[in-house]
């Protein structure tokens, strides 16, 4: 594989969980696809890099832990359906900053970006290079 095929593997990777996929319609899923999705006790990566946000003191913010929620990184309530043995995490911040949230939902430190992101991003490289050669 050349260097630009290379790159073009690292960029499937890590578009791939940026693309959400559609909701599941109850009349066009089959009931183990509904299953599954109703039964996920796994976070999904919401994103490969972590999100840059800007919090204020005091006020109270629930971190998506689940990665289903369409308001990334904060909870929408989609775990309830989605993943309903994830919780949000809840905290309130004591000044005015601006975090790193993790993304990928496979921090050690949550709500907080530990670099595991680079873990996922190299997973996922791996999985493009073996797709290439098979
Ligand atoms: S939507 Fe993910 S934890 Fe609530």
């Amino acid at each position: 594989m050349n260097s630009s095929g290379f790159v073009v593997a690292l960029w499937r990777g890590c578009t791939r969980d940026l693309i959400r996929p559609q909701p599941l319609s109850p009349l066009s899923a089959s009931s183990s696809m509904m299953q599954s999705v109703l039964m996920s006790t796994q976070p999904v990566s919401a994103a490969r890099l972590p999100y840059r946000v800007k919090v204020s003191a005091g006020k109270r913010y629930a971190w998506c832990a689940c990665g289903h929620s369409k308001k990334q990184p904060f909870c929408d309530g989609a775990h309830r359906t989605a993943a309903p043995t994830i919780s949000p995490l809840r905290f309130t911040p004591d000044k005015d900053r601006t975090l790193m949230l993790c993304a990928c939902k496979q921090t050690k430190n949550a709500p907080y970006c530990d670099g595991s992101h680079l873990k996922v991003i190299f997973q996922d490289l791996v999985k493009s290079v073996k797709g290439v050669f098979k």
